[in-house]
């Protein structure tokens, strides 16, 4: 038995699709705690690609009980077409259950998300455009709209009438060519979406709990990642919720001292969709040819993401917040074939080398990284045990292991579920209470 957190180290799009895939296999339960329809996880099985925005990977796995926790926002509409898709492809949905407490996110959310990103100019924040910063907002604000208001014709009359009094009065404002927002429309619609999703919604935080009790495993999901984080993260360029270790407890309903391993997720290099500052972007020639052989554009909105080396002190500050027990690297792969790969040990800022990472976005746009040069390898064959990598690939983990201080206990060579080190097959014995374990050494 163990409860198990997965967590991006990076600016999101590290791969905890495949990692969280994985490990679903032989947990009882798949939670997610935070954000929305902003995330995009990318599941190869077999031949067939899932993208899933709210829904836990785990419900590619028959039956598995899949969670949308307290801590997410929920896009109705979104979700509703999630679940059709995957109904229609054959996946079962009986084990999706949506917690009552989640944000919902209205139409109106989306367009002030436009609103306020075409305001700051210059200093954008480069949003999914998913209504999730306007959602959130609401949410502390007191004024927000919860799934269990979709389920009562009066409650969410009221609601709707005082949302929609001031942001028709923004919207009016900010984009008179947009037609106002009707009460008359709204109500029926959000009705009908919650007699659709009413068969899915529950208490989560207690499925949760007496779970725990029951000595389950449990699997916490992390969407964007920690770069991304409202506190943690390079804020203003950040998400509105806490992607780091600890947003679990507030996003699922648990104590803290209920969490067993936390592995971060972090790609062999890194990416990051949005503005903001990214000391090791690549802005020649090799961030395209990272771009095109990593196929580094946003499941969510198609974006080209930007890429660049792996940066050493952002994953040590990862680390720390998130109080990882060990990493899953991913994308290993992609860089085969470089004769000479760069990783960030350090940053230059005015003049000084500094190894901590800077939260304030403005003093790390003024960082140099200061990089190690190491070796580049031919090709990775196969998976198979870390000792059959290349040597150049095994010196590269190690580094990596090195620096971040913890061990590495699972490294992804590609997109399907077989390339992967350190993962075995049902039947051979895999790994659940094994994971920290099985490291790089
Ligand atoms: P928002 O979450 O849509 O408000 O976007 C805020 C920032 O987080 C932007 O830079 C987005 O590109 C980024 N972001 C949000 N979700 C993801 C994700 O799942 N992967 C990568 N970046 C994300």
């Amino acid at each position: 038995m163990a409860n198990i957190v997965i967590v991006g180290t990076q600016w999101g799009d590290e791969g905890k699709g495949k990692i969280t895939d994985l490990l679903a296999e032989e947990a009882d339960i798949v939670v997610r705690y935070q954000g929305g329809s902003n995330a995009g996880h990318t599941v190869r099985v077999g031949e067939e690609v899932f993208r899933l925005h709210h829904i836990p990977s785990g419900i590619l796995y028959r039956g598995k009980l899949c969670l949308i926790a307290d801590g997410m926002v929920v896009d109705p509409e979104v979700l509703k077409e999630e679940i059709e898709n995957l109904i229609k492809r054959g996946i079962s949905v009986e084990g999706l259950r949506i917690s009552q407490n989640v944000h919902i996110v209205m139409p109106y959310h989306r367009i002030l998300d436009g609103i306020w990103e075409s305001r700051m100019g210059k200093g954008r924040i480069g949003t999914t455009g998913r209504g999730i910063g306007p959602c959130y907002a609401d949410k502390a604000a007191r004024i927000g709209i919860r799934m269990s208001d979709l389920l009562w014709e009066e409650r969410l009359r009221e609601k709707l009438l005082i949302n929609l009094e001031e942001k028709n009065i923004l919207i009016s404002h900010y984009r008179p060519d947009l037609p106002l927002l009707k009460l008359e429309e709204l109500l029926p619609r959000y009705l009908w979406l919650g007699d659709f999703l009413k068969p899915y919604i529950a208490n989560t935080s207690l499925i949760i709990q007496s779970a725990m009790d029951k000595r389950k495993n449990i699997l916490f999901e992390g969407a964007q990642g920690t770069l991304l984080d409202i506190n943690y993260g390079t804020y203003p360029f950040v998400t509105s919720s806490h992607p780091i270790a600890g947003g679990v407890c507030i996003g699922a309903g648990i104590g803290p001292k209920k969490v067993d391993k936390i592995i971060g997720v972090c790609k062999a290099y890194i990416t990051r969709v949005g503005e903001g500052p990214f000391p090791t972007e690549i802005k020649d020639g090799m961030g395209d040819y990272l771009r095109e052989r990593g196929a580094e554009y946003g499941t969510t909105t198609g974006r080209p993401r930007r890429c660049g080396w792996l940066d050493l002190v952002a994953l040590r500050h990862a680390v720390k917040v998130n109080g990882i027990d060990s990493l899953a690297i991913t994308k290993l792969d992609v860089l085969s074939g470089l004769p000479k790969l760069k990783v960030c040990v350090a940053y230059k800022l005015e003049g000084r080398e500094i190894e901590d990472f800077p939260m304030d976005a403005n003093i790390l746009s003024k960082c140099e990284p200061i990089y190690a040069e190491v070796k580049g390898w031919e090709k990775i064959e196969g998976a198979g045990d870390f000792s059959a990598l290349p040597r150049e690939a095994q010196e590269y983990l190690r580094m990596i292991s090195s620096y971040a201080g913890v061990p590495i206990s699972i490294v992804s060579i590609g997109a399907r579920r077989e390339q992967t080190l350190g993962w075995r097959s049902r039947g051979e014995g895999y790994l659940w209470d094994r994971i920290v374990v099985d490291t790089v050494d």
